[in-house]
């Protein structure tokens, strides 16, 4: 089994009873309660701007599906700036930029982490052209192929006014968790962030706002 670095990132885990931990709960609780009509099984996280707490937050939510037991796939579509290879103690050799170019098979490049119930699927190297990789039938096939496979999917996408990734990925996913950094994000950042989603029909389930630091 591989060590969880203890940075703090993977709070869920290395402190089940922290005050922040009962806030992914929480999260976890009304995410479940967003929704009566529509499952919510492909959910992806994003903000506005960098640093505001994205990968910090899909990370814990993915730990607590699976300590319901639930069979949890974690992706990092942030292929510019990948990160969950490092905060799950993972190789990322391979991943979703060698998959979407048809260099590796699921299986070899989708990795079991120590929690169980938990796989990652780390973004890979570094492509030349993101945004077209995430941005293709491949893409769609993939999740729909995943989708069978597991009880929930959950992805890291960089953040929305940096660059067009996420928004493309919105339109894949059931949902998605916007996070805003509390005194970091601004309103006018938001609102664009927002409209850029409203104008694909994402369905936007939340505003978490997050005390980085
Ligand atoms: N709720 C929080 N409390 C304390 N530190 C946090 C919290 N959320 C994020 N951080 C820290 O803030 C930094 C940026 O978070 P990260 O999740 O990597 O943001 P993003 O993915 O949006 O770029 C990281 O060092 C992370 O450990
Ligand atoms: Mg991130």
């Amino acid at each position: 089994m591989r060590r969880l670095i203890n940075d703090g990132s993977l709070i869920v885990s290395l402190n089940p009873n922290s005050p922040r931990t009962e806030t992914y709960r929480l999260l976890r609780t009304r995410i479940q309660f967003s929704s009566k009509d529509h499952e919510l099984n492909t959910l992806m996280v994003t903000s506005s701007q960098a640093g505001e707490g994205k990968t910090t937050t899909i990370s814990n939510l993915a730990v607590i599906y699976a300590q319901e037991g639930k069979k949890v796939l974690l992706i990092d579509a942030n292929m510019r700036k990948p990160s969950l290879h490092r905060i799950f103690s993972q190789l990322n050799h391979q991943g979703l930029s060698t998959l979407l170019t048809r260099q590796t098979s699921n299986g070899d490049a989708i990795q079991e982490t120590s929690i169980s119930h938990l796989h990652l699927l780390p973004s890979g190297p570094v492509p030349s052209n993101p945004s077209e990789l995430i941005d293709s039938k491949a893409m769609w096939e993939l999740l729909e192929t995943l989708e069978k496979q597991y009880d929930v999917i959950l992805i890291d996408t960089p953040s929305i006014l940096d660059v067009s990734d996420s928004v493309i990925l919105s339109a894949m996913c059931d949902g998605v968790i916007m996070v805003a950094a509390a005194g970091k994000a601004k309103k006018d950042h938001l609102r664009k962030a927002k409209d850029q989603l409203s104008h694909v029909n994402a369905r936007i389930l939340g505003v978490v706002l997050n005390q980085v630091g």
